[in-house]
């Protein structure tokens, strides 16, 4: 059986959950989603990333130690990932003990094999960021993410010999072309290997909010140190040998742009450094932007929190249209009316008003039981289409486009009613025919759709009067045209995505 590990990234706990963190959650839980309908053995990850000054600081402005402010916004993203539906499997906190070992131990390895040693380091430092830049980094001493001045910081360090992993890098990615997607993506992991590596700090002794150094008591490791080896920390690296060989390489880390420097030049390194070969993929995308600006807490603009757009949209509505929305890769501007708009026509209008057609046509002119549908239906090439177009899609990491390509079919069903019009036919088997492919086609569709819509697909599919559940199905084979048997009740219900208003 084929292995996925999917993984988000640590989400920082100096704040609460804003809609930018939910948009990576929910492109890797699509990705878990979709993994499971391949019948994959899948393996879902996310955290929070608790150690590191930003957070010292951010428990101090609040009044709190660093572990009870880590404890307190823990504790909310886990609730936001709750109320969106993420089907993670595991939720680590990097404050765990198990943590703590993977992190001391794959360091240890590390410094084993002569790639740590020690040096001083001085140079210009982002709180926000944590980490360190070169002046040609900074616009006028100012981080470019954050705008806000760089720290001057001297220290004695640990120092992790980064530059002599270029030529292994490029090597890889060589090899691997599909190592870093999308391409623009990969370019810029390689542009910063070619562009000359440095060896990097990796320790601190300026602050003790983090995971100790285990052969010198006066250091912590560097937050970003600590903070990558999560991925390797929850597969039981150094805990559980056999555990980390069953999961380890599958892995595919979902990130946004702004730590690709990180996933694909620092923690590759860094594995190969500890003995680990085989490293995992990593899938970039792009920024949700407000007015033009990144959303962030620390920003000018205002971050949404995805409670918000749960109350606006419901779970799988606010699933569906950010998804939807947003595509993959560039940055994109976020926008309440866009959500809006994709909203009422393709979850209100297009797949919500297709199920309760189908249902009531059934319910007046076939007894109520969904006919079989027909083997040549004009909808079977269609649904086929839609299938090899959203595998492929998904394969990519590419949710709008998987989207894109499974409302195809719905449209093309509701288009297909409107044709037909089997409201104005007399029972019998006109009507029957029409009826059976649209129950077919909305079955296909209900399982291609339901990595975005996992609850509204599993009530559509009890509606449909379907066997087992729709997490169940397996692609391809129950997505092949003709498997839905007929004769089967069709339940009535109330609508599952009632069209909003502009408010
Ligand atoms: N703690 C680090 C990650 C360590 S992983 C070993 C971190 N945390 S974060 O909370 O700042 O960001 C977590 C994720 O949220 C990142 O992938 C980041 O790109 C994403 N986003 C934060 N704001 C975002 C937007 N406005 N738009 C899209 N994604 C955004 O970085």
């Amino acid at each position: 059986m084929s292995r996925f590990y999917v993984t988000t990234p640590i989400f920082y706990v100096n704040d609460a959950p804003h809609v930018g963190h939910a948009y990576t959650a929910l492109n890797a839980d699509a990705m878990a989603r979709w993994h499971r309908l391949l019948g994959s053995d899948v393996w879902f990850l996310t955290g929070t990333d608790e150690h590191g000054l930003k957070v010292a600081r951010s428990a101090e402005e609040n009044g709190r130690t660093p572990l009870e402010q880590a404890d307190v916004n823990s504790a909310r993203f886990r609730e936001a990932w709750e109320l969106l539906n993420v089907s993670n499997n595991d939720f680590i906190r990097t404050t765990e003990p198990r943590h703590h070992q993977a992190v001391q131990a794959l360091l240890t390895a590390a410094k084993d094999n002569g790639w740590i040693r020690k040096g001083t380091y001085e140079g210009w430092y982002c709180v926000g960021c944590e980490a360190y830049y070169d002046d040609e980094d900074l616009d006028d001493g100012n981080c470019r993410v954050h705008q806000r001045p760089a720290e001057h910081m001297v220290e004695d360090n640990w120092f992790f010999a980064l530059s002599e992993f270029e030529e292994p890098l490029r090597q890889w990615y060589e090899d691997n072309p599909n190592a870093v997607a999308p391409d623009g993506y990969r370019n810029e992991a390689l542009g910063i290997i070619n562009g000359g590596l440095r060896d990097v700090s990796i320790s601190r002794s300026s602050i003790d909010w983090g995971v100790p150094v285990p052969w010198d008591q006066d250091h912590v490791f560097y937050v970003w140190y600590d903070a990558l080896i999560n991925y390797a920390t929850a597969v039981g690296y150094d805990a559980d040998s056999e555990r980390f060989a069953r999961w380890w390489p599958a892995c595919t880390h979902v990130i946004g742009k702004d730590i690709l420097r990180f996933h694909c030049v620092y923690w590759p390194a860094m594995l190969l450094a500890a003995g680990v070969t085989d490293l995992p993929d990593v899938r970039v995308h792009g920024f949700l932007l407000l007015g033009g600006e990144k959303m962030s807490k620390s920003g000018n603009v205002t971050a949404i929190s995805p409670a918000e757009m749960v109350d606006e949209f419901g779970v799988d509505g606010f699933r569906y249209s950010i998804l939807r929305d947003n595509p993959f890769g560039p940055d994109s501007e976020f926008s309440y009316e866009n959500l809006l708009t994709r909203y009422n026509g393709d979850l209100a209008n297009a797949y919500g008003n297709l199920l309760q057609r189908v249902i009531t046509v059934v319910g007046k002119k076939c007894d109520g039981l969904g006919p079989a549908p027909q083997p040549n239906s004009p909808l079977a090439a269609v649904a086929a289409a839609s299938v090899a177009d959203a595998t492929q899609a998904w394969s990519q990491t590419r949710a709008a486009l998987a989207l894109e390509a499974t409302w195809r079919l719905v449209r093309e069903t509701n288009e297909y009613l409107q044709a037909n019009e089997p409201w104005k036919m007399e029972p019998g088997a006109a009507v029957n025919a029409v009826m059976g492919d649209a129950v077919e086609a909305l079955r296909i569709a209900t399982i291609l759709a339901s990595p975005a819509i996992p609850t509204a697909a599993a009530e559509a599919w009890r509606r449909l009067g379907l066997s087992g559940t729709v997490d169940q199905q397996r692609v391809p084979d129950d997505v092949a045209w003709g498997q839905y048997p007929g004769g089967i009740a069709l339940v009535a219900g109330e609508p599952l995505f009632p069209r909003i208003k502009a408010g």
